[in-house]
């Protein structure tokens, strides 16, 4: 038992390095030129997040070899061990090409399935958010908790707009019948960061439609550590392959999924 607390610890301090070390990478690098690629329409990708993967996805197998690893930049390496991690070595990659200092590296680590630990870090504001599982959510050592808001007309909203076309007409659709009932809505363009504002207590809410295991895995360890909830748009339980999430504080979530 002893054994298993002194590893958890230290596959967080590792984490929070690593996050640290690719931060820094993105850092150095951020308002450079930089050579953009489409991976979609709107969808971009440079070569700043691939060196920023290698580096993380190298230590990760050198310190943990057997674990499983799931990268956003082409990495999908299930290896049936109980650990998994996700993998985003830039969140906000268009806000990055922009000179926007809005973006993170987002690790997070499954057990069984299940949230073990998520760290996000922003490395121009310094804020790195992280969690274990039964442990607290901290901001730069911090405690952090959720809002107390329990009103609709009081929250603030944070969300994002999915890069397929496909579903943009639901999104708006959903957009403007939250709107009505809110106090506002955000776009930042950091799923990793909008789920660490609303463990933090600044966003009281945050939705968004096809995201991958890797925007969401970090983010919703922390928010459940700072007592918030995740859910899919209906309610039923997060499970970070499925894409859409419905998180909050945990008291206007039901109001949320009606307007879902
Ligand atoms: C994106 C960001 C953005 C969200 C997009 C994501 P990327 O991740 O999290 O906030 O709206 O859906 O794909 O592509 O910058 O890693
Ligand atoms: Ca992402
Ligand atoms: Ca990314």
């Amino acid at each position: 038992m002893k054994y298993l607390v002194l590893a958890r610890v230290a596959m967080l301090n590792f984490t929070v390095n690593l996050a640290k070390k690719a931060g820094e990478y993105l850092r150095e690098n951020f308002g450079k030129e930089l050579n953009v690629e489409h991976k979609g329409r709107i969808d971009l990708v440079t070569q700043i997040d691939r060196n920023s993967q290698d580096m993380i996805v190298g230590d990760i197998e050198r310190k943990y070899p057997l674990h499983s690893i799931i990268a956003e930049e082409g990495v999908n390496r299930a290896s049936g061990h109980d650990y998994t991690w996700f993998v985003d070595p830039l969140d906000g990659t268009v806000n990055y090409v922009h000179g926007i200092p809005f973006f993170s590296v987002s690790l997070g680590i499954f057990k069984d399935m299940r949230p073990y630990i998520g760290v996000c870090y922003n490395p121009i504001s310094g804020d790195l958010f992280s969690a274990q599982t039964g442990k607290g959510a901290f901001r730069n050592g911090k405690k952090i908790m959720v809002s107390k808001t329990s009103l609709l007309v009081d929250s603030l909203i944070v969300t994002g707009f999915p890069y397929s076309l496909a579903r943009l007409d639901d999104s708006m659709m959903r957009f403007t019948r939250i709107l009505r009932e809110v106090q506002g809505i955000r776009r930042f363009g950091s799923a990793a960061l909008d789920l660490c504002f609303v463990a933090a207590g600044s966003f009281d809410g945050f939705w968004e439609v096809g995201l991958h295991p890797w925007d969401l895995a970090a983010g919703v360890v922390v928010l459940l550590e700072a007592g918030g909830r995740a859910s899919g748009l209906s309610g039923e339980g997060f499970d970070p392959h499925r894409g859409d999430i419905l998180a909050s504080n945990g008291r206007i979530h039901s109001d949320l999924m009606r307007l879902m």
